[in-house]
């Protein structure tokens, strides 16, 4: 499979070449890379946000890129993809940006109604808590430091049902106790999922430390 970004300039190298990845379920990825070494392109793909340049995605034995379109949207909403920098609104309270993860399967109107309901206001503070962010739960994400920002993007993994976690260098802000909280949690969650995948790419600069020994058969290289 190949990559290129639709913005590209015409002569660019491929952001993904020749990459050939099997994902099985339950199974958990490290990326690791170098800056620019693709894994954001590729965390991308995986979650069908840009169709590859050549060769196939399947997804559950199917090529998103061929379902209809509400297939494709439906499809979406079972793939959580956490950006590096998770795009939160100023203002908004942590408990509203990490029901926001919910998003996709219930739709806009029901998460917002949810936000009244107690139960969905327990769900985000178990979910804050696994990131040691309970006190934060009624805070503006603007006034966060990175690291929480970081951590309240990650929450959102936990509270959405989603079949695939795509998290995009989940470490990038945290010091390392907060880094081996946060893959801890992330792990849990897929492994609570049981059939389910979760990947996280990784730079070069944190990456094989952060990922415990027992889980180290799961790793392999690809040709990113
Ligand atoms: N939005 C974009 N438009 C055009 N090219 C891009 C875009 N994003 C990334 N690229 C290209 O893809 C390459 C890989 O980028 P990326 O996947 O972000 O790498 P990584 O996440 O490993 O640092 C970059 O060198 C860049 O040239
Ligand atoms: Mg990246």
């Amino acid at each position: 499979m190949s990559a290129r970004h639709p913005a590209a300039m015409r002569h660019a190298a491929a952001a993904l070449r020749g990459l050939s990845l099997e994902v099985a379920a339950g199974e958990q990825i490290a990326v690791i890379g170098p800056s620019g070494a693709g894994k954001t392109t590729l965390l991308h793909v995986l979650a069908c946000a840009l169709p590859p340049s050549s060769g196939s995605l399947q997804l559950d034995g199917r090529n998103p890129w061929q379902l209809p379109r509400r297939s494709l949207q439906r499809l979406r909403g079972k793939l959580f993809l956490a950006p590096q920098s998770p795009p939160l609104p100023p203002r908004q309270r942590v408990v509203t940006s990490v029901l926001a993860g919910r998003l996709p399967q219930i739709g806009l109107w029901q998460s917002l109604r949810s936000l009244f309901y107690p139960t969905a206001i327990a769900q985000a503070d178990a979910a804050l808590a696994r990131f040691d962010l309970s006190d934060k739960l009624f805070d503006r994400v603007d006034r966060l430091s990175g690291g929480e920002r970081q951590r309240v993007g990650l929450a959102r993994a936990l509270v959405t049902d989603a079949s695939l976690l795509l998290v995009d260098e989940p470490l990038s802000a945290l010091d390392p106790t907060r880094g081996r909280q946060a893959i801890a949690a992330l792990t849990e969650v897929a492994r609570e999922r049981g059939a389910n995948a979760g990947l996280h790419a990784a730079s070069c600069r944190h990456g094989a430390a952060e990922f415990p020994a027992h889980r180290r058969p799961a790793r392999r290289r690809v040709g990113v």
